[in-house]
């Protein structure tokens, strides 16, 4: 028996205005489901819309964003017509983000166990002083940190440190989902594994579920049950892990994986992926992937491929698979 979605993003779609040109479009129709406890990696080069992805699901868009269409339900509520103070009681308490680069953004001239306070007072109004002392503590034990050191500043956490209280915010009023964008871009290889780790274990012990953006396949297939491989903005390939990996159908995914190092056969020479992703406001007509792909035809220039069922559970947008898949 499958369980009803926690998350359920349907055709999300999210625009940016560009001052003088064509509005850029960051995100077009993606879907997907997330069940309780489960983890989803989201994967795709550099400028393909993972973090504006994100940050459309908590509404928190920068000015010039909007989304032009779509749907995002958490436990069947529909989030996108929220009011401004109904959406602010989701974020944090709900879904929760670890932003790309945020352990960088700490504020400098407030401790460490403030700042994690300051996200429980908002959720928590009613708790005393010394409760959120003593939860903020609590979550620093958590990650890993001794709340003796909810004391102290950020410039007296190492990098790695940092990450962590960052992990200890996201967590501090116990959300169901995480979004982890980047969690360990510019730690070094020990600490990142260590991060990981720690939301891993997180993840299994509080049952939550997370959404890990990385470029990294390597994270996707040690953590995550499930894949979603973007592409200039569009969903290339949704499947399972397993499939991702041993059977993937779009020639985006397979060039993507013959770009990662495999142990298993480590003679095998690098593949890289001649050309660059294409602008968001200045896309292609057919297939984003087209001018990049080594099978590509006619008609990927011209029509942009149907996002198609090719296997139950397993989703792929490429004109090549047409003929075996059922819509
Ligand atoms: N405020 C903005 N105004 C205009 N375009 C934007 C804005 N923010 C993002 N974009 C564009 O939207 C596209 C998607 O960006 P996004 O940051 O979501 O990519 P990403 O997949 O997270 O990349 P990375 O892996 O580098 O973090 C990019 O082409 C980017 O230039
Ligand atoms: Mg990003």
């Amino acid at each position: 028996m499958t369980t009803a979605p926690l998350l359920s993003v349907t055709d999300l779609s999210v625009d940016f205005r560009v001052p003088g040109r064509a509005p850029a479009h960051a995100v077009s129709q993606v879907s997907f489901t997330l069940q309780p406890g489960e983890a989803l990696g989201l994967v795709g080069e550099s400028g393909c819309g993972k973090t504006t992805l994100s940050l459309a699901l908590l509404r928190l868009l920068s000015p010039q964003g909007y989304i032009v269409n779509g749907s995002v339900k958490f436990n069947n509520r529909e989030l996108l017509t929220l009011s401004e103070d109904e959406m602010a009681d989701i974020r944090w308490r709900h879904i929760a983000m670890i932003f790309q680069g945020a352990m960088n953004a700490l504020n400098p001239v407030t401790t460490i166990g403030y700042q994690i306070g300051e996200a429980i007072r908002r959720h928590y109004p009613f708790m005393t002083p010394v409760e959120v002392q003593t939860r903020a503590a609590e979550l620093l034990d958590l990650v890993g940190i001794a709340p003796s050191r909810a004391s102290q500043y950020p410039h007296q956490y190492s990098g790695g440190m940092r990450q962590r209280a960052m992990i200890a915010m996201a967590l501090a009023c116990s959300p169901e989902i995480v979004i982890a964008d980047e969690p360990t871009t510019a730690l070094d290889v020990m600490i990142q594994a260590q991060i990981l780790d720690l939301l891993d274990n997180l993840r299994r012990q509080l049952g939550l579920a997370v959404i890990f953006v990385t470029h990294d396949l390597g994270v996707v297939a040690e953590l995550c049950d499930k894949v979603l491989v973007m592409y200039g903005g569009v969903t290339a390939e949704y499947a399972d892990v397993d499939t991702i990996f041993n059977q993937p159908r779009h020639p985006y995914t397979q060039e993507l994986l013959k770009a990662f190092p495999d142990l298993t056969q480590p003679q095998t020479a690098l593949n890289s992926i001649p050309g660059y992703p294409p602008r968001p406001d200045d896309l292609p007509p057919g297939c984003r992937f087209a001018p990049r792909c080594p099978h590509v035809f006619e008609r990927c220039h011209i029509q942009q491929p149907a996002l198609l069922t090719v296997s139950p559970n397993h989703l792929a947008s490429c004109h090549l698979l047409e003929s075996d898949a059922n819509r």
